[in-house]
């Protein structure tokens, strides 16, 4: 089918997955220099040469070669991240520094020689290492007002060449990794729900504020939220296992709730009550709330499902949790595939919140073989991948004609990237691949893999080759 003629076409990366450089040209570092293992491994204490992101892919250097290559994809919109210890290498400084914001500068027009609009994440797993130790992150009132600084700063700086931002990336995954997503350098099992919950609810106040500093300072921009989307399936239609699915809903949906409604949801009451939390919310705090986002943006990779009977708890359904669904393969990472959930979930935000959606992340991590054609062109021949993608895009097209109004899609991993989860450069996303390797060799040479020129070919028809 046609896609919307204005749909935006593109591909998505974060700036501490891809850019290397972790301590060039003033750079402070962040928490994912001292994590090399991922999500679930306590911080070294200072970056180990065993940490694939200190170099990532070398974007950093590389970033101009890269963007032609997506140029020549027909990307219409590229979502980056910018890596805030690059602005404020402490986090809490007043003057930023200037080496720092000259490189998204030029990375920004860049994209622009191209007719590539950039879609800007202000955080997306990268906070300051410094606020992470001397603050505990977000457990701590202070950030906000650093937050929106940093925000601010960058705002006016990129005036007129930024029109789209994000403020957290998948601001719902704190419980989950509460040092990537919060900063929060406390171990996690010492880490109460009071302390989790009242450093949601900075990250929501300091959202908010960022929201209304973007309508004041470019008005003509569009700021949303974004949420790791896994819609939850009861495992039965046994009405407990219903319930029990609405109840994990909302656990996520309480982000996007307040931050397109601009205000605490009434089943938040109870869901606070009963985890023994009372939150810290000032009377300010509830006039911030109310300064909404224009659309919804989220990651899409899977769905998973939820049982009411005990014995079924053991199950890692998914990334984070939840019980395997019986009728769905899963990746070579476990991670369940479920094209029509991608179609559920577009109408279940829409339905919920009206306002545009954005599917900002979405691929399959797989490990790829690089092979020498007879004409010596070396490649990738990933047609998992490209089956993967066009699956879930039929359900975006499907989506689309039930009148859901799409902002665009941007693939997840565009150019392989070191994975967030796990921290290793084996699990590839991109259209193109890139020469490096966990043992630390290789060329960084990038080549284009079969799925390049397919998709490609989709933004080129606007989704009328896809089958
Ligand atoms: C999302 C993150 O959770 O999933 C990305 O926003 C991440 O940063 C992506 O890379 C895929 O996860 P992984 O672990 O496969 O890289």
């Amino acid at each position: 089918m046609q896609f919307p003629k204005d749909f935006l076409w593109g591909g998505a990366i974060a700036a501490n997955q891809i850019e290397g450089a972790y301590n060039s040209d003033g750079k402070g570092l962040s928490v994912q220099d001292v994590t090399p293992r991922g999500w679930r491994e306590r911080p070294t204490e200072t970056p180990t040469s065993d940490n694939m992101k200190l170099e990532a892919i070398d974007f950093y250097h590389r970033y101009k070669e890269d963007i032609r290559l997506f140029a020549e994809m027909g990307f219409k919109v590229f979502r980056l991240s910018i890596a805030w210890s690059r602005i404020f290498p402490n986090g809490d400084e007043q003057t930023p520094n200037e080496a720092g914001l000259a490189f998204y500068d030029d990375l920004f027009d860049e994209c622009h020689k191209y007719g590539i609009e950039p879609l800007v994440t202000l955080s997306h797993y990268e906070t300051p290492l410094h606020l992470s130790k001397e603050y505990d992150g977000w457990r701590n009132r202070e950030l906000i007002g650093f937050f929106e600084h940093y925000a601010r700063t960058v705002f006016l700086r990129y005036k007129g060449k930024v029109k789209y931002w994000l403020t957290f990336n998948e601001i719902n995954s704190i419980a989950h990794t509460p040092l990537l997503s919060g900063g929060i350098y406390t171990p996690k099992d010492e880490l109460t729900e009071q302390d989790l919950y009242q450093a949601i609810h900075h990250e929501l106040v300091a959202s908010a504020r960022v929201v209304k500093a973007c309508h004041d300072i470019l008005p003509d921009a569009q700021i949303g939220c974004m949420i790791l989307g896994m819609p939850v399936y009861p495992l039965t239609p046994q009405p407990e296992d219903v319930m029990k699915a609405l109840q994990t809903e909302r656990e996520n949906y309480y982000f996007s709730d307040i931050q397109v409604r601009g205000y605490y949801p009434s089943y938040s009451k109870r869901l606070l009550k009963e985890k023994g939390i009372e939150l810290v919310i000032t009377p300010e705090d509830i006039g911030d709330l109310m300064h909404t986002v224009d659309f919804v943006s989220f990651s899409y990779y899977m769905s998973t499902c939820e049982s009411s009977n005990p014995e079924h708890k053991g199950g890692e359904g998914n990334i984070i949790g939840g019980v395997p669904n019986p009728y769905l393969e899963a990746s070579e990472w476990g991670w369940q595939i479920d094209p029509v959930g991608l179609r559920f979930y577009l109408n279940t935000l829409y339905d919920r919140y009206q306002k545009p959606v954005f599917i900002v992340e979405n691929g399959l991590g797989a490990v790829d073989e690089l092979i020498t054609l007879p004409d010596g062109t070396k490649t990738v021949l990933d047609d998992y991948r490209i089956a993967y993608l066009n699956d879930h895009l039929v359900q975006v097209g499907e989506a689309i004609k039930d009148g859901v109004p799409i902002m665009g899609y941007t693939a997840w991993g565009c150019i392989d990237l070191v994975s967030f989860t796990t921290a290793e450069l084996k699990k590839r996303y991109g259209f193109i691949y890139v020469d490096r390797h966990d043992d630390g060799s290789g060329t960084f040479k990038r080549f284009k893999k079969k799925s390049f020129s397919w998709y490609k070919e989709v933004i080129a028809s606007n989704g009328t080759s896809l089958k």
